[in-house]
């Protein structure tokens, strides 16, 4: 039990502090710190803090948050890094530029994420100010030298490597670049099938920093299907079939992060890196959308035009009257209902969702440890 040697081995002072953090010391077993990077499936508010156009900071989203406010966060409601919390009973990360970020706060962990970004340094540059993933990395390490001065090193290093982590990248380096105008500079330089290994072995490197930073649970979510999301059906497609050009894409990197990652834990000797199917998971939704009490995969919540899919989800877009009826809340963005599905396949799902095993599993393993 990580906690709890961390519990033994440190001052009163430490454990007075997470006692308090933590409300009781029944759920200080299962307490892990929690990490979050990636792009705007996963940002809960970093962007309100910088001066790009990729933001949720205005109504209707947050339409369901507790707050009724929008917060930055790419939802209705929650998003899946609140869910992952939540369900795991724990209390939710800040985004790391939030200025409340601070003091024992900052042991319960900290969200990078910066809609807009990709993999790719390139992927995003029309949002202009975002975090990518590198500066994204970066700050986790100025974290990880701001907790060594209130807790020491040693216990900073115990933290990190005891802690979940999650990253979700790879959407934008396709919708927000390769495929964001015709002839893009990188569908000129690349075929989709030279572009998709290229992008993968950028993400090995992203995540070997991770590694190297001290991360040893991670749970890495591949992309959507690209061709399903209301955006695309807007634009491209003619009966509402999902567009195969953007599926087609998917196809091929999904497979190969997998392998990437199963590279990755051969490497570090341990299951260290985890696939969310996040693919499987919304084409069962797109499948067959009544089976989870959804009525329309195809149409956007908010939004405007076809399928509510062109443009962006702003206070003039029509707006559904019940967002638990949408898998996708904005033209991109899944509304929290469908986001509490992925993360009830994230905890318990089948080897088919996740790869090489859930988060349940991932917690009972790190509690015998
Ligand atoms: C992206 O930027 C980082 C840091 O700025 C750099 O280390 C990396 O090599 C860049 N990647 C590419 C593919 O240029
Ligand atoms: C999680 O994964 C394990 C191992 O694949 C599986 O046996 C179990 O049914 C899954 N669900 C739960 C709730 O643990």
């Amino acid at each position: 039990m990580e906690m709890a040697k961390l519990f033994k081995n440190s001052s009163f002072c430490l454990a007075f502090v997470f006692a308090l953090m933590l409300g009781s010391l029944g759920t200080y077993a299962e307490a892990k710190a929690f990490f979050v990077f990636g792009d705007s499936l996963v940002d809960n508010g970093n962007n309100n803090y910088l001066v790009t156009t990729a933001r949720a900071d205005a109504p209707p989203y947050g339409i369901d948050y507790p707050s009724h406010r929008p917060t930055g966060r790419f939802s209705n409601g929650l998003n899946i890094p609140d869910i992952i919390s939540e369900q795991m009973g724990w209390e939710p990360t800040l985004p790391y530029l939030s200025p409340e970020l601070n003091g024992q706060k900052l042991l319960v962990g900290a969200n990078f994420a910066s809609a807009g970004v990709g993999v790719l340094n390139d992927t995003g540059i029309q949002f202009v100010n975002i975090i990518r993933i590198y500066e994204q990395l970066n700050l986790f390490q100025q974290y990880q030298e701001r907790v060594s001065e209130m807790i020491g090193a040693q216990e900073t290093k115990r933290l990190v490597q005891g802690a979940l982590v999650l990253i979700t990248l790879g959407g934008n380096d396709f919708v927000n670049n390769y495929y964001l105008v015709p002839y893009s500079v990188r569908s000129r330089q690349y075929s989709i099938q030279n572009y998709v290994p290229f992008v993968v072995s950028e993400y090995k490197k992203v995540l070997q920093r991770l590694y190297k930073l001290g991360a040893r649970r991670v749970i890495v979510t591949g992309t959507g299907p690209l061709g399903c999301v209301p955006a695309e059906l807007a634009l491209h497609s003619t009966n509402g079939e999902c567009v195969p050009e953007f599926q087609y894409a998917a196809s091929l990197f999904n497979p190969q992060l997998v392998q990437m990652l199963n590279q990755l834990n051969r490497e570090a000797g341990g299951h260290v890196f985890i696939a969310a199917n996040t693919n499987q998971m919304h084409m069962d939704f797109i499948s067959n959308p009544q089976q989870f009490g959804f009525t329309t995969s195809k149409e956007a919540c908010c939004g405007q035009g076809r399928y509510n899919g062109l443009g962006l989800c702003t206070p003039m877009s029509n707006l559904c009257p019940n967002r638990d009826t949408h898998v996708f809340w904005d033209p991109f963005h899944p509304s929290e209902r469908a986001n509490r599905m992925i993360v009830q396949q994230i905890l318990t799902g089948s080897n088919t969702y996740m790869h090489p095993m859930n988060l349940s599993t991932i917690m009972a393993l790190d509690s015998r440890a």
